[in-house]
């Protein structure tokens, strides 16, 4: 099909025309400039065409932070029931819509989010806050006192896995295997992880749950799922599912944004030893920092939603069917919403970022991924006087995620917070 495009550039020329967001490889390219071709489409083509390509269909891009947040809010135009990333919304929708809280609408969302709101609001988390600081704090004093680590390995790769596996109730003996799974259902490790493997990595993780939700049923538990498994809408009980497609969710929410933020939150801190120090000496409030380490850091490249009523942007009509996705890797960096968008200021008040999303599908694991990187923050603070790169951070391989799959690391210890922590 078509595209009539409010951005002018004819394919082949240097400029935005040239760039696939659809391609992962784009994201894996070290010569070129995302962000100048970011600050073109803000100033320039707020509403951009990203044409055909390699038998997928073309999208729309959304780059500026007001626009963003306009069609998260927009739940009339727009839906997410025909999937929210570029892969199921050009692939031909969500298995899950309808029945996954992300990919859900209207008043069923509104009913399977309160569900979910139950089991992960601040006032039941606090059991989990304060495993998720011990551990944190155990395996960052580990990796400090043993002189370094692949900090991607051995910190970021469990600090969230073991939260929302115990949140969920799995063993422990399952960690690494579901480690592995969430690593390759959205995103790669490796030039040799295709499509194939990921959509493999997917079905595994549903059928794993499979088995879980049914020993559930069997011997139920204290933990989220025999809590859905208790729960129904408008007196309906939860199918299996429904149950199983929402433990998908909370296993790949969970695990894999929290984690890539982390990496991406002490790569940016090694390259930048001055803001290091106003965290180290306490000139920045830790919740301020989080903020900006997820501004900076933001994981999900893009997010986004199909039309269902036609409406106009920017002076285009948008028609029923139609792709349209929302760009947090360039709201983030909207000048005209944040001061000197290029720097990292872990004392950045205010920060309206969009790591979150918007509107009714915000983020409902907001408030654990936050207290999971103030705990990162708060660790390194009290035991490491520093740390740097011991050899390349390799890149993961997506278009719809971002960071580092390995980060070998060295600290320095900090003799005084050790000892304090001893006494603690
Ligand atoms: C840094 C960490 C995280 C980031 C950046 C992040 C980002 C997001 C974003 C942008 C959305 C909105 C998607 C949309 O509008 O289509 C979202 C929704 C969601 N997130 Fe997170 N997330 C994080 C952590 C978590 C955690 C820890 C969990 C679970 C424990 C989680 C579970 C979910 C769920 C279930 C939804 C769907 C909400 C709904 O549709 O109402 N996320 N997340």
């Amino acid at each position: 099909m078509h595209r009539p495009t409010a951005d002018t550039t004819e394919p082949g020329t240097a400029g935005p025309g040239t760039v696939d967001l659809g391609d992962p490889a784009t994201f894996a390219d070290p010569g070129l400039d995302l962000d100048g071709f970011w600050r073109t489409l803000r100033d320039t083509a707020p509403l951009h065409w990203n044409p055909p390509a390699d038998g997928r269909r073309g999208f729309w891009v959304v780059s500026r932070h007001e626009d963003i947040m306009a069609t998260y809010r927009d739940d009339t135009h727009f839906t997410s029931e025909r999937g929210n990333v570029l892969v199921t919304l050009l692939g031909g929708g969500d298995a899950g819509a309808g029945r996954m809280l992300a990919v859900t609408d209207g008043p069923r969302h509104h009913e399977l989010r309160k569900i979910l709101q139950r089991v992960l609001s601040p006032r039941v988390l606090d059991e989990t806050a304060r495993a998720v600081r011990a551990n944190t704090r155990q395996w960052i004093r580990e990796a400090v006192e043993s002189g370094g680590c692949d900090f991607a390995d051995r910190i970021a790769g469990r600090i969230p896995m073991t939260t929302i596996s115990k949140l969920l109730g799995l063993p422990e003996r399952d960690r690494d295997l579901l480690l592995g799974l969430t690593k390759a259902a959205l995103s790669a490790d490796h030039e040799d992880v295709d499509e194939v493997d990921s959509e493999m990595a997917r079905n595994e993780i549903l059928m794993y749950f499979m088995d879980v939700v049914e020993e559930r049923r069997e011997s139920p538990g204290e933990d989220v799922i025999s809590l859905l498994i208790d729960s129904s809408i408008d007196g309906v009980p939860l199918s299996d599912e429904d149950i199983v497609l929402n433990c998908y969710s909370l296993i790949i929410g969970g695990d894999e944004t929290s984690r890539l933020t982390m990496t991406d939150c002490v790569h940016t801190l090694a390259d930048r030893p001055e803001q290091w120090r106003r965290l180290k000496h306490g000139e920045v409030a830790v919740d301020t920092a989080v903020d900006e380490v997820l501004r900076w850091a933001s994981p999900t490249m893009h997010f986004g939603r199909s039309v269902v009523r036609e409406t106009e942007l920017h002076g285009v009509r948008l028609r029923p069917g139609e792709v349209v996705t929302l760009w947090h890797a360039s709201g983030n960096r909207d000048e005209r919403v944040f001061a000197r968008p290029g720097e990292f200021d872990l004392g950045r008040t205010p920060n309206k970022h969009l790591a979150f999303g918007y509107g009714p599908h915000f983020c409902v694991g907001s408030y654990l991924a936050k207290v999971e990187i103030a705990e990162l923050l708060k660790a390194l603070r009290d035991f490491t006087t520093g740390f740097e790169r011991t050899g390349p951070a390799r890149r993961i391989r997506s278009n719809f995620l971002t960071g580092f799959a390995t980060m070998p690391l060295r600290f320095e210890p900090d003799p005084c917070g050790l000892k304090e922590a001893d006494c603690g």
